[in-house]
């Protein structure tokens, strides 16, 4: 079987998409595997989940370090433990343009809200408060503006009438957790183009001659194509 491609997942708290991803690649046939998970917090929940599913695991507390040198020190681990491909999951601090640059559309983040909308926090009592009839969530590439970057996948749900957050956000994360494995696995395929803001997700059949705009392979010489 061919390498499959290494992920890094970088979490803050519960760790509820990062358990997607995790039970995905449980599946020999998932193009990707969870090389590592690291958080800014030494109690993110979502590090005894990954724990337990025998997945390796580093607390990384950002407090004592300046935010570059907190994230030099992500950026060494990451790349000690190979991973080419980096999952934010409900990782909660903002990244600098640098860490952003080091992974160069390689770098994913899922988002609870239709983007553009509502980008930041308190996304499901804003869309509810707004009057959404539909609200949702997306994956998209990091780009140094928060919540923003090109959109490679979008789940929409409907809103209903009786909805509070939670049970709007609920809703919303039934499909975060279906929209995260899907997107990783279209970037392990090397499926994605980027074209400015515009992600195309290509056929498996017309990926033989990537162009120069692909976002997969290069740095990935391992992997069978
Ligand atoms: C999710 O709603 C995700 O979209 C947002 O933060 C939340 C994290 O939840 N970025 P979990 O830690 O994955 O359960």
């Amino acid at each position: 079987m061919p390498d499959r491609l290494p992920v890094g997942v970088l979490i803050s708290g519960r760790g509820s998409n990062m358990e997607a991803l995790i039970r995905a690649a449980a599946d020999p046939a998932y193009p990707a595997r969870i090389a590592l998970v690291l958080s800014n917090r030494a109690d993110a929940p979502g590090l005894a989940t990954a724990r337990a599913h025998g997945i390796a695991v580093e607390a990384m507390p950002h407090q004592g370090h300046s935010r570059e040198a907190h994230e030099a020190l992500m950026t060494a681990r990451l790349h000690q433990a190979g991973v080419h491909l980096v999952a934010l999951a409900g990782y909660m601090r903002v990244l600098t343009p640098a860490f952003i640059a080091e992974w160069p559309d390689r770098l994913l983040n899922i988002h609870p809200s239709l983007l553009p909308a509502f980008p930041g926090l308190d996304t499901h009592a804003r869309a509810l408060a707004a009057g959404c009839k539909l609200h949702g969530c997306t994956v998209h590439f990091v780009r140094a503006e928060v919540d923003a970057g090109p959109i490679i996948a979008q789940a929409a749900v409907p809103v209903l009438d009786d909805d509070t957050p939670e049970t709007l956000a609920a809703r919303v994360l039934r499909e975060e957790h279906r929209l995260i494995p899907q997107a990783v696995t279209w970037f392990a395929e090397g499926r994605l183009r980027v074209d400015g803001m515009r992600v195309r997700v290509i056929d498996q059949s017309s990926r033989s001659s990537p162009p120069a705009t692909s976002v997969t392979p290069k740095h990935r010489p391992q992997r069978a194509r």
